[in-house]
């Protein structure tokens, strides 16, 4: 079991904000990563929190984001647009674009825009949810690099691509339900690595594109669902990469092979004011309903209850945030020194060995 320290989350975002200004991230956007990555963890996303940073750091030293983007939004219709993020931090840049296509949903009743040309953006949670305490219904999409094989294929060609929804309710925080469309995250076959376990065949396959319980011997992860999770990543690699004349499929950049160069990736965001279909508190109170009755549903054999999608994140936040968050011991060491990686990443393909 690895150890974690309990950590305020105002003490995380402190450390992370630092580290990041130290790689030469400008304040206020190292500001907004470390909020992105503090809600992360807090909902129990570690695969997507404090993790990271040691990543973010080295390509931002080594100048593989735009420090200074010049972020442009090009409105091509009356709820349409594009957000050129000139391969800025993807939290800072993908904000932007998202809080364009609030205040163009809030007027026109819709928006899809793109955020064209951004790095990693990170948990998709953190930006349906911002927009569903607008009261928007949100989704949003984004393109990850090529560690995929296709349903029947033993090659790797479309990415995690995650897709994510929320919707406002009545009472308490949105709902929010956000996943890769892989059987499992990259992260889970590194945690399995590090402790040296066997990982079920089920999750991905070796250079022979066989399934594979050996994580050291992973070469490609396998889509939820087969072909189901298979189509699913394919409509998202074309609705926020293709759709925006972004390279696709096994052309998406890697995340680990050059640190120096930008990732160039897309991202979209898909908005809907409830107000045009139906009113705004009848359709809070609707999905209201629908959480009580999923809640009263009988657990089957083997489960406490039924959580309604998201749930279970949704209970670590509120608990993390008041609490304090569960970091691994390791992790918490690299934000308290003064160190910034220079090749613990790069070089290392779509497979890093770390
Ligand atoms: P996951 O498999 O842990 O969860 C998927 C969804 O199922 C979540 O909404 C979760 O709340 C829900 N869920 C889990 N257990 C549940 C239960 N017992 N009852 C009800 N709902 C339950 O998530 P996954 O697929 O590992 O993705 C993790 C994160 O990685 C996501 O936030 C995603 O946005 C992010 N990601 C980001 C990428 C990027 O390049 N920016 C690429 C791939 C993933």
């Amino acid at each position: 079991m690895e150890e974690t320290v309990n950590v305020q989350p105002a003490r995380l975002h402190e450390l992370i904000q630092e580290k990041l200004s130290r790689a030469g991230l400008r304040k206020d956007q190292a500001n907004l990563v470390a909020e992105h990555l503090v809600f992360a963890d807090a909902c129990g996303i570690h695969s997507h929190g404090a993790v990271r940073v040691d990543y973010y750091a080295e390509r931002i030293a080594k100048g593989g984001v735009t420090l200074d983007p010049d972020i442009m939004f090009e409105r091509t219709g009356a709820s349409t647009g594009i957000v050129h993020c000139d391969n800025g931090v993807g939290q800072y840049a993908a904000l932007n674009a998202l809080d364009y296509a609030i205040d163009m949903a809030k007027e026109s009743g819709a928006a899809i825009v793109g955020a064209k040309r951004i790095s990693h953006c990170g948990t998709l949670s953190y930006y349906v949810k911002r927009a569903a305490e607008e009261n928007l219904i949100a989704i949003s999409m984004c393109q990850s690099d090529p560690m995929v094989v296709p349903f029947g294929g033993s090659e790797n060609y479309f990415g995690t691509n995650p897709i994510a929804f929320a919707i406002p309710r009545e009472q308490g925080a949105p709902v929010v339900f956000d996943m890769a469309t892989t059987v499992q995250a990259w992260g889970k076959i590194l945690d399995a690595r590090s402790k040296n376990q066997q990982i079920p065949d089920s999750w991905a396959v070796d250079a022979d594109g066989e399934p594979t319980s050996n994580p050291h011997a992973v070469q490609g992860l396998l889509p939820v669902a087969g072909p189901k999770g298979f189509g699913l990543m394919m409509m998202v690699d074309v609705l926020s990469g293709m759709l925006l004349g972004l390279p696709f499929g096994k052309n998406v950049s890697s995340m680990y092979t050059d640190l120096t160069e930008k990732r160039n990736l897309g991202q979209i965001f898909i908005l809907i004011d409830p107000n045009r279909f139906t009113d705004l508190p009848s359709f809070k109170h609707s999905v209201e309903t629908m959480v009580g009755e999923l809640h009263e549903i009988a657990p089957a054999v083997g489960f406490k209850q039924v959580y309604y999608p998201g749930e279970t994140n949704q209970i670590n936040y509120e608990q993390y945030m008041s609490k304090g968050i569960p970091i691994a011991e390791k992790i918490l060491d690299y934000l308290e020194s003064d160190t910034i990686h220079f090749n613990q990443y790069g070089g290392t393909g779509s497979f890093a060995t770390i």
